[in-house]
């Protein structure tokens, strides 16, 4: 949005591209630790999306580094595979002999990193990073360098460091945020200042200590900056890197800039990655989370059902994700409307009202109502008898340790109300015993079958109960219920198959 007025401001380029490095910084994530085979699965898929270049690890680091580089470099991909390299001849070796057609090489450049981790002096790094490229480019190898810490280096003497890997013919220099310190407006201001001295493309990789890595490496983007470093889900070391999924579809969306990303595999990517590494999304992440085309207040989910946009900045077809709309306590009739025509689920008037008021008091009590939910609660409406015979005025159970589970149950049979308090083996068949001494004199009823099932799975999920209740005379009906509480979903799938057996006669 207002891109128009402050499109004079940037220097776009025509196109960014995608460097990935999940398989490298991303699997430096605390916790994670991927297998060759787990590697070239989540290689495939980056290729798949179309990322222009893949890090896949640091092949200097480990034989199943080497041999995993090895096998992506087998696979013939079309994406650049790249191998990561400190400044050091064996580790440039190491990559080159897994046979990657690109090399990543970088080495600290801060005060703090000079003179507490590589304890050498300027000069002696800036010649090794130049002899660093030097020796990539004799292979023939496209060669990317890195500053370690760039952006808590001296302003001058980064300048020189890249200027003089320039010299020794690198083909991309990169600017990492290597503690993700930047903020938009400093990482402009650094990329423009560099671009006044260099002539090769440059590309950055933020970190996202202090949640800013999109917006910088947006930044970046802004100022000129024709690449950039981004991992499936923002994976990587402490708080992550960019993530690639929210930098591609701004960059797209908010910037139109061209990439080569397949956009719609964007969220196939994020799931495989997930499962693969364990490491969740939160429902509420950008893009990829599971509530991103979520709607569940009444007034959004009214306005995304007459026109997406009004709640929606992009489709969610566009990222491979899907529309939910979630029924809760916010949720208004059209939203339940809609569910139910897309189900193709016809009530009365009454029985939307008697669905209505369950979704806003399971909503009251916390709970979202999922499609299943609905479903079951739907087919309980519709299978209720028009004329029940038998009506639930109430119930109590208690049960325990040393309780023996006991069940008062109040039930208006043809108008005559009645209470029964049984035992049984637990508070489901107290009450079922409860209901059968009270249908006593009416009819004799046998419970048949029983069957629940938890529909989402989770502790708050709605119970769903079938039941197959009999008579004495062969009569058999089928009950079901969809309730939070498993008793009250048995007493009302048990008083079901009753009012269908005694409405039947
Ligand atoms: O964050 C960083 O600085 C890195 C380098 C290896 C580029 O990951
Ligand atoms: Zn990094």
């Amino acid at each position: 949005m207002y891109i128009d007025e402050v499109k004079g401001t940037m220097k776009l380029p025509e196109r960014v591209r995608i460097f990935d490095t999940t398989l490298r910084d991303g699997e430096q994530t605390p916790g994670v630790a991927l297998t060759v085979d787990e590697k070239i699965r989540i290689a495939k898929r980056l290729d798949n999306l179309g990322v222009d270049t893949m890090e896949v690890g640091f092949p200097a680091s480990s034989e199943g580094e080497r041999k995993a580089a090895r096998e992506i470099v087998e696979l013939g991909l079309d994406a650049h595979i790249c191998g990561l390299a400190r400044t050091i001849k064996n580790d440039i070796d190491a990559a080159i002999d897994s046979g990657t057609d690109y090399i990543h090489t970088f080495i600290g450049t801060s005060p703090l990193h000079r003179e507490y981790k590589l304890k050498k002096g300027k000069e002696e790094i800036l010649n090794m990073a130049v002899e660093a490229v030097e020796h990539i480019k004799d292979h023939g190898i496209t060669a990317e360098f890195s500053a370690e810490d760039a952006t808590r280096t001296e302003f001058q003497y980064l300048k020189e460091v890249y200027q003089a890997v320039e010299s020794a013919n690198v083909d991309y220099i990169n600017v990492p945020d290597t503690v993700g310190v930047m903020i938009p407006v400093s990482m402009r201001y650094l990329i423009s200042e560099l671009k006044n001295y260099l002539k090769v493309p440059l590309s950055v990789h933020c970190h996202n200590d202090f949640g800013l890595a999109v917006a910088n490496s947006l930044s970046a983007v802004e100022a000129g900056a024709e690449q950039v470093h981004v991992t499936i889900n923002g994976l990587g070391e402490r708080a992550g890197n960019a993530s690639l999924e929210e930098v591609v579809m701004a960059l797209s969306i908010d910037y139109g800039v061209d990439m080569n990303i397949n956009t719609r595999l964007l969220m196939d990517a994020s799931e495989q990655v997930s499962r693969i590494t364990g490491i969740r999304m939160p429902p509420n992440k950008a893009i990829v989370g599971e509530n991103a085309f979520a709607h569940e207040a009444g007034i959004h989910v009214h306005g995304v059902l007459e026109k997406a946009e009004t709640y929606e900045p992009l489709t969610p077809e566009m990222v491979g994700h899907s529309r939910k709309i979630v029924l809760g306590k916010h949720t208004g009739a059209n939203a339940i409307k809609s569910k139910l025509d897309e189900f193709g689920i016809e009530l009365t008037g009454e029985q939307f009202d008697q669905i209505y008021d369950q979704v806003k008091k399971l909503g009251d009590k916390g709970k979202c109502v999922t499609d299943a939910d609905l479903k079951a609660m739907s087919e309980t409406v519709l299978g209720r008898a028009e004329n029940e015979v038998v009506k639930l005025e109430g119930f109590t159970v208690m049960t325990g340790d040393n309780v023996m589970p006991t069940a008062t149950v109040k039930l208006n049979i043809d108008g005559k109300i009645g209470t029964a308090a049984r035992t049984g083996v637990g508070p489901v068949d107290a009450a079922i015993n409860a209901i059968k001494s009270l249908m006593s004199e009416t009819a004799h009823m046998e419970l048949k079958e029983y069957n629940i099932e938890a529909i989402t799975g989770g502790p708050d999920s709605l119970a769903e109960v079938f039941v197959i209740v009999g008579d004495k005379k062969g009569n058999n009906a089928i009950g079901r219920s969809a309730a939070e509480d498993i008793v009250l979903a048995s007493v009302e799938a048990v008083l079901y198959a009753i009012n269908r057996i005694l409405v039947e006669k």
